[in-house]
């Protein structure tokens, strides 16, 4: 059902889809919020039912996401609205792709701003700031920045630019050279980081202990919905991200063999990143469950001891900045979409719209961690930043995932699905009960008991 005028919109090359789906879905995710997650959510037990919701619910709806984005070959709300018309389904299933739209700019919101700390942190490394400096004051200068709303402003909106420019400039220009270099260089990086732990921290063993040793008693309700969250965040799925870059993918992909490899990809990464940090962590007696600076905080640590460090830690936070960046503009591309779409705005107009918005929610954000950090800001104890946090990644991720796998497992037909996923009958009948029932009820179930 491709329109002409589409169809040559695919990437240029078989292996950028790959790269692309893959920068989307590696960033602050996995660097910073897996490892803080986990933290607090006591280690091994959470991280076991992170994997398995991984195995069992992200990747046959990373799937699922992939194959109704490249069937339709159209941007999500579209894609959503005229899949339902063409398949006679009704119309208002346009509704999860303007949920997505939403949710996206939720993310952002939030994500901009601890983009934007990576960013001081890449400035003050290279300019040596940390080199030598004792761990308590590693831990002062964290807590003296994000007291700093005008710091996090400028940095916030710096990340904003940069984000809307690469977008607004249109999905191709931006993203296939860089991506291409960039991403080897943080992953060699963080092997580097791992490799730095296992000899010099002294506490690899307990940090593999404390990663994978599952603790049941451990485990809350609460641990469960966020392990699951926590899946749908870092493989950005449930607001239609994977399904507009599905539409830009050429038909002789595999789907379940670029899907198999992001969400690889993903979790090596995630897991590395713990594997560097908790070492850190317990070899200089922080806690495990220090909340969003963990990552900051501890990663500066090593790097203030080793020799290059400035070098090294700037680099670091570089490729972190860059991660998040190339995750950044799949959650802006949706929102922008939907306005050149539905009200035919000119790409940079849609731009700056969906940009100001996002920088402006953001700025609750920022104020989330100094001046309105108070308790008479908070509801239900948690501030500005907490609530968009958990409302998007543990709520609105999972509502969106579960409706996508309804949609795909039993409104598509078996039929066209099967063509378009092209697993063999052994697989495919292994993808429609996770997509048709486990995903619609496991997601139901823990939703559920949480309340
Ligand atoms: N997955 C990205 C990360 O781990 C964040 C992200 C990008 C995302 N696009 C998304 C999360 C869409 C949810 C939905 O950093």
């Amino acid at each position: 059902m491709s329109t002409s005028n589409q169809e040559n919109q695919t990437w240029k090359s078989k292996g950028t889809f790959l790269l692309a789906a893959a920068g989307s879905a590696i960033g602050l995710g996995n660097l910073w919020r897996f490892p803080y997650i986990t933290g607090e959510n006591g280690g091994g037990a959470f991280i076991l039912v992170y994997l398995l919701c991984v195995l069992m619910l992200g990747l046959p709806l990373l799937m699922a996401e992939v194959s109704l984005g490249r069937y339709s070959r159209r941007s999500p709300i579209t894609a959503m609205g005229s899949l339902a018309r063409h398949i006679g389904a009704s119309r208002s299933w346009a509704g999860v792709g303007i949920m997505g739209v939403l949710t996206g700019v939720m993310i952002l919101s939030f994500y901009s701003v601890i983009a934007g700390w990576a960013m001081s942190y890449t400035y003050e490394s290279f300019a040596g700031t940390f080199t030598g400096m004792p761990a308590d004051e590693i831990g002062k200068f964290f807590s003296n920045m994000i007291a700093d709303p005008v710091t996090l402003t400028i940095w916030h909106t710096v990340f904003m630019l940069a984000s809307g420019i690469i977008v607004g400039r249109g999905i191709h220009k931006g993203l296939e050279s860089g991506l291409k270099i960039m991403m080897p260089a943080l992953f060699i990086l963080m092997l580097l980081m791992l490799l730095y732990a296992i000899t010099q921290t002294g506490q690899f063993g307990r940090a593999v202990e404390f990663m994978f040793k599952p603790d049941f008693s451990e485990l809350s309700v609460n641990s469960i919905i966020a392990a699951m969250g926590q899946a749908f965040f870092t493989l950005s799925l449930g607001m239609c991200t994977m399904m507009t870059y599905g539409a830009y993918m050429p038909k002789e992909n595999s789907i379940p063999v670029t899907c198999l490899s992001v969400a690889g990809l993903d979790t090596l990464i995630a897991i590395i990143a713990g594997l560097s940090i908790f070492p850190i962590v317990f070899a200089f007696g922080m806690e495990a469950s220090a909340g969003p600076g963990l990552l900051f905080i501890s990663m500066t640590t090593a790097f203030s001891q080793m020799s290059f460090g400035a070098i090294v830690g700037g680099l670091f936070f570089l490729l972190v900045t860059i991660a998040a960046l190339s995750s950044a503009i799949s959650l802006m591309e949706p929102a922008v979409a939907w306005l050149q779409e539905r009200f035919g705005m000119s790409r940079a107009g849609a731009t700056v719209i969906v940009g100001a918005l996002i920088w402006f929610v953001g700025l609750g954000c920022v104020l989330s961690f100094n001046l309105w950090s108070g308790e008479e800001y908070k509801l239900f104890g948690k501030t500005f930043f907490d609530i968009l946090d958990y409302l998007t990644a543990n709520l609105m991720l999972p509502l969106g995932g579960m409706l996508v796998a309804i949609f795909a497992g039993w409104k598509m037909g078996r039929n066209k699905m099967m063509k378009e996923l092209g697993l063999s009958t052994t697989l495919f009948n292994l993808w429609m009960p996770l997509t048709r029932i486990f995903a619609p009820a496991a997601v139901l179930v823990i939703l559920f008991t949480s309340l």
